[in-house]
C-alpha cells in the first residue's frame, strides 16, 4: 500500500514509519512526504530515506495542489505525522476512510483545535488525570474527531513534567502509528463507506498487541 506522510516538525513519528516499512517485504511502502514547512525536520528524513517530498503552501489550504501530488504518486492511505494545518475538506473527502492522524492523548479527551504539542500535556495534568495515551483514528472534517482505530495507554507519574509525559506519550506514538499503517497496508484500508466507521468498531481487525502487530502475527 503506497502511503503518503503529512508532517509540519522533526519527524520522529516519520521515522518510525519509514524504519517499519523499511522491509523490501513490508506491505507499507513510504512513498511521499509532504510538509507546510520547508525547514520541517520530517523532510529532511524522507530524503535521507530516498523517499520524495514536496512542501505546499503555509496554510496547507491548496487543496488542488495536495491532491495532484497524491493522485501523482498514486497513494492509498494518508497519514497525519504532526501536521498542525487542517487538511481541506476536498481532500478529507477525497481520502475518506484513508486517512489517519496520531494524537498524542486518548481522544476525545484533549483534543480539538489548538491542542497541540506541549498544550495536550500540560491539559492533562492539570486534569489530574493518572492516564495519558496516543490515539490513532480516521480524519474528518473536524479536528481530532474521527472514528477512532487505536489507542494505547500511557500512566501519569505525579512527578510528571509537560515534557517528561510528552516523551512517554511519544514513544508509545512510535509503536501505535506504524502497527496501526501495516494493519491498514495488511488488511486494507477502512471500505471508502461515506459514513465513517461507528465509533469503537475499527473497519480493519487491529492486532491483538502491538508485539503481535510489529511482529506481523
Ligand atoms: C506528536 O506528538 C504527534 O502526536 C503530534 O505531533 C507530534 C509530532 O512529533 N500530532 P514528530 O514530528 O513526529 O516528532
Amino acid at each position: 500500500m503506497r502511503v503518503a506522510v503529512l508532517a509540519s516538525g522533526n519527524g520522529s513519528n516519520l521515522q518510525a514509519l519509514l524504519d517499519a516499512a523499511r522491509e523490501p517485504s513490508s506491505p507499507a511502502v513510504i512513498a511521499l512526504v509532504v510538509s507546510n514547512k520547508a525547514t520541517a525536520g520530517a523532510l529532511a528524513r524522507a530524503a535521507a530515506a530516498g523517499v520524495p517530498t514536496a512542501v505546499i503552501a503555509e496554510d496547507g489550504q491548496d487543496a488542488a495542489r495536495l491532491l495532484a501530488l497524491l493522485a501523482e504518486h498514486a497513494i492509498e492511505l494518508v497519514v497525519l505525522a504532526g501536521y498542525l494545518k487542517k487538511v481541506p475538506d476536498d481532500v478529507v473527502r477525497s481520502f475518506r476512510g484513508r486517512m489517519l492522524n496520531v494524537h498524542p492523548a486518548l481522544l476525545p479527551a484533549f483534543g480539538g483545535a489548538g491542542m497541540y504539542g506541549r498544550r495536550v500535556h500540560e491539559a492533562v495534568l492539570k486534569s489530574g488525570a493518572h492516564v495519558s495515551g496516543a490515539t490513532v483514528h480516521l480524519v474528518d472534517e473536524q479536528y481530532d474527531h474521527g472514528a477512532i482505530v487505536a489507542q494505547w495507554p500511557v500512566p501519569v507519574r505525579s512527578d510528571d513534567t509537560a515534557e517528561t509525559l510528552a516523551a512517554r506519550v511519544l514513544a508509545v506514538e512510535h509503536r501505535l502509528l506504524p502497527a496501526v499503517v501495516l494493519a491498514f497496508a495488511r488488511f486494507g484500508a477502512a471500505p471508502r463507506a461515506d459514513a465513517a466507521a461507528a465509533p469503537g468498531d475499527p473497519s480493519v481487525p487491529l492486532p491483538h498487541s502491538l508485539d503481535d502487530a510489529l511482529a506481523g502475527r
